[in-house]
């Protein structure tokens, strides 16, 4: 039987470019919950009545309040072993970069020094029509949602439903996904697009696909060559263990 494990630690070792492509599952450990499936956040908050831009224009109190919850949870919130066994690849010159869905920062907290924030940063507000940012502080921000000073509702500067991906990190994770020789995907429903046709590019660019994941997803019939089943915070740790100990 083929030891995933072995292999993926093996397909990294010797990888001249490997990059990680996370989503929510990356940050459950940090009790962060995820969107889909039991317990989701989408659960109890579907999206189109909470993450469309729509949704925010037509309803900006509702949408804002939702979003108040959220960031007081996430400002809790610390790095778990998967994210410092990430930030340790990029340390051992193995990562290059970490191409992240999450806007919880903690790619960041974690050490990780190349972070490509694909969905935003929750620690941020931006100004639509003038670009001004502001960061968010929850002790300042009451329950109306913020105007800028050009007069403008000020949103989180996170990708919300409806919205392009800002061109800079839409440029920069195309190019990783085609100049990568493994890609290490972790906790993601591969539901999302463009995120995740990240993974499906870089294999057809030929890289190996690394899957983390406590379920299988799309990917892993499809285009996953080594998955690593169970939870981030134990088997990233395990695969830098085994990347060690081959040295
Ligand atoms: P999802 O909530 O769709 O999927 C989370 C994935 O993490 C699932 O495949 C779980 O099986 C897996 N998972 C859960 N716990 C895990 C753990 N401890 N270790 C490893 N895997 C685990 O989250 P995303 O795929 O990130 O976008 O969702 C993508 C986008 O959908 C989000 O960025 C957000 C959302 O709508 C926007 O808001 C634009």
């Amino acid at each position: 039987m083929i030891d995933h494990f072995r292999e993926a630690a093996n397909a990294l070792q010797r990888a001249a470019c490997a990059v990680a492509v996370t989503g929510a599952g990356m940050s459950a450990e940090s009790n962060i919950p995820t969107f889909r499936g039991a317990g989701g956040i989408w659960e109890k908050y579907p999206p189109h009545e909470y993450a469309t831009i729509e949704a925010y224009n037509e309803n900006p109190e509702k949408v804002w309040k939702f979003w108040l919850e959220l960031v007081a949870q996430l400002k809790d919130s610390k790095p778990n072993p998967g994210h410092y066994a990430l930030a340790e690849l990029e340390r051992m010159g193995i990562l290059k970069a970490v191409v992240t869905q999450n806007v919880d920062n903690l790619h960041q907290d974690a050490g990780s020094k190349i972070v490509i924030e694909y969905h935003g940063n929750a620690k941020w507000l931006v100004c639509p029509r003038c670009r001004h940012r502001d960061p968010l502080d929850l002790s300042q921000h009451g329950d109306s949602p913020p105007y800028c000073f050009c007069g403008t509702l000020m949103k989180p500067d996170v990708v919300m439903f409806g919205e392009p991906i800002p061109s800079q990190p839409l440029v920069e994770a195309a190019r990783l996904a085609e100049s990568c020789d493994v890609l290490l995907v972790v906790g993601t429903s591969a539901q999302v697009y463009p995120a995740a046709s990240l993974p499906v590019f870089a294999k057809q660019n030929g890289a190996y696909i690394i899957e983390a994941n406590t379920e299988t997803t799309d990917f892993t019939r499809t285009i996953t060559d080594a998955f690593l089943h169970g939870p981030a915070g134990e088997t990233l740790p395990h695969l830098v263990e085994l990347i060690k100990e081959g040295e």
